[in-house]
């Protein structure tokens, strides 16, 4: 668990592969006075993510690795992470694995955001998966990153119901509202706010 010392923020990194929103959200909420986050880095795997203009934006400095090789993007990172003092990694949108190695660094201090009720429909192509499956429900999900693929420690979920009419976009829409309100609940949740 992660613990808060004294009135200061714990400076956080927010990793995106994409769009971004749920990055945006979370820097929304960072700014509030009763956040125990700040963000002060920005990392991508895609320097084409729509997302990396949040840190324009915000002026939040943003960093792009390539992940070809994994092992050198790795080391870059933790190098940099460590010198901002970052205390805790947020996954948003991240579509990269990341190694053991890594995991071990920041153990227990990484959380990510997966747009199912873990732990049903790990992995890619969720919304898909639940519709062929004629689901009712689907949801988001907040969870510590273990080392096995969407499989630690859930914090938060959230539900919603499926309509007969629902398509893998209307569903992904419906959930990624839902995901910008539970990510910030999740972190309070962390600090036992
Ligand atoms: C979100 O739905 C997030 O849960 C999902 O990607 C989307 C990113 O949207 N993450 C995963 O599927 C991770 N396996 P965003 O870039 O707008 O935040």
């Amino acid at each position: 668990m992660v613990q808060l010392t004294g009135p200061k923020k714990i400076k956080c990194a927010v990793f995106i592969s994409g769009t971004g929103s749920n990055l945006k959200s979370l820097i929304q909420f960072s700014k509030k006075n009763n956040s125990p986050i700040s963000i002060e880095l920005i990392i991508s795997d895609n320097s084409k993510a729509k997302g990396l203009k949040f840190g324009k934006i915000f002026k939040i400095s943003k960093k792009v690795f390539n992940f070809k090789n994994k092992i050198i993007a790795e080391k870059k990172i933790i190098s940099d992470l460590e010198n901002k003092n970052i205390k805790l990694i947020c996954l948003a949108g991240f579509m990269k694995i990341l190694s053991k190695n890594f995991i071990k660094n920041f153990k227990g201090k990484i959380l990510n955001i997966h747009p199912s009720l873990l732990p049903k429909y790990k992995g890619l192509n969720t919304h898909k998966r639940v519709l062929l499956n004629n689901e009712k429900y689907s949801g988001c999900t907040v969870h510590f990153v273990n080392y096995r693929l969407d499989s630690g420690k859930i914090i938060l979920q959230k539900k919603v119901k499926i309509r007969k009419s629902e398509t893998a976009k209307s569903l992904a829409k419906k959930i990624l509202i839902q995901e910008h309100r539970l990510y910030p609940k999740a972190i309070k949740e962390v600090f036992n706010l």
